[in-house]
């Protein structure tokens, strides 16, 4: 038997190939959950539906901006509705205006700041709101995807980083008022990928190389990677925690100079 036979696992935040959700899919997938997939627009959902022939069973999909309340609501109804409840849910999504990341931090625009903690921190808070009640009584587990640049200052990250310290302590939070329901909130810390929102951090050639050069395992990580730590954050191995931060960076960030 698999780790996720039988479970219903929400991942939102694919937009392509080499997006860190459709990593986590493909694992959870391969463990044997049923898939749904949440996107952003309709173009976005033309461009995941070109992938999804990857999988073995065609997944359940729906748009859902998380930054319109009812599109949130309208998508979980529609999850109740189809399979009845959910074990896992999945927050791979975040954004900033490009103008944000990069530049002299004292120069972020308000309206800036406040677009990014909406999409990429609050949102986890309206999202595990809506999941909640489907997982009652099912062990539920979400997890969001973070970045280091929550704790220490990496130069371009800027607004972002802001916005990710927030989403940290959301998980916090959220597991602590999740918790006596029995859903358990984590998230993971992953090192530098390429993917389409990464090319928009003014340094992110720099910091794959630097990963690679100094990193204890002296590479970077693969979506695949964060997938596996993804299906233990949401599987019953995991079970005991609830509100971490889990590094998945080939260690980079253990490092002092
Ligand atoms: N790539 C990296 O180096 C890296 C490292 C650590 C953490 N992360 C985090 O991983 C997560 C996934 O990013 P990625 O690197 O896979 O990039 P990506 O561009 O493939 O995914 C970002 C997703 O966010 C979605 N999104 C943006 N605004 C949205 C909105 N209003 N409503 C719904 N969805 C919205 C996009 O549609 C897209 O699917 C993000 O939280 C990112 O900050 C990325």
């Amino acid at each position: 038997m698999s780790l996720m036979d039988g479970k219903v696992a929400v991942i939102m935040g694919v937009a392509n190939k080499r997006s860190i959700a459709w990593g986590i899919t493909k694992v959870l997938s391969d463990a044997g959950a049923k898939i749904v997939l949440s996107y952003q627009n309709d173009r976005m959902g033309d461009a995941v539906k070109k992938l999804i022939g990857d999988l073995p069973e065609t997944p359940y999909m729906d748009v859902c901006d998380v930054t319109k309340e009812d599109e949130v609501s309208a998508f979980f109804a529609g999850v109740q509705k189809e399979f009845g409840g959910v074990d896992a849910l999945v927050h791979s999504l975040a954004f900033a205006k490009h103008e944000e990341l990069g530049g002299d931090f004292e120069n972020t625009s308000w309206e800036g700041y406040e677009l990014a903690q909406q999409v990429s921190a609050y949102s986890l808070i309206s999202v595990a709101r809506a999941a909640a009640p489907l997982m009652e009584g099912r062990d539920g587990a979400i997890t969001c995807l973070t970045y280091y640049g929550a704790d220490k200052v990496v130069k371009g990250y800027n607004v972002m980083g802001v916005a990710k310290a927030a989403l940290e302590c959301n998980t916090r939070y959220l597991a602590d008022s999740l918790g006596p329901k029995g859903i358990r909130v984590n998230a993971i810390s992953a090192g530098p990928i390429k993917t389409v929102s990464a090319m928009g951090v003014s340094g992110l050639p720099g910091m794959l190389s630097v990963v690679e050069e100094k990193a204890p395992l002296r590479r970077n990580v693969s979506q695949e990677e964060v997938g596996k730590a993804a299906l233990f954050l949401l599987s019953d191995l995991s079970s005991g925690v609830t509100g971490q931060t889990l590094f998945v960076d080939a260690g980079i960030s253990i490092l002092g100079f």
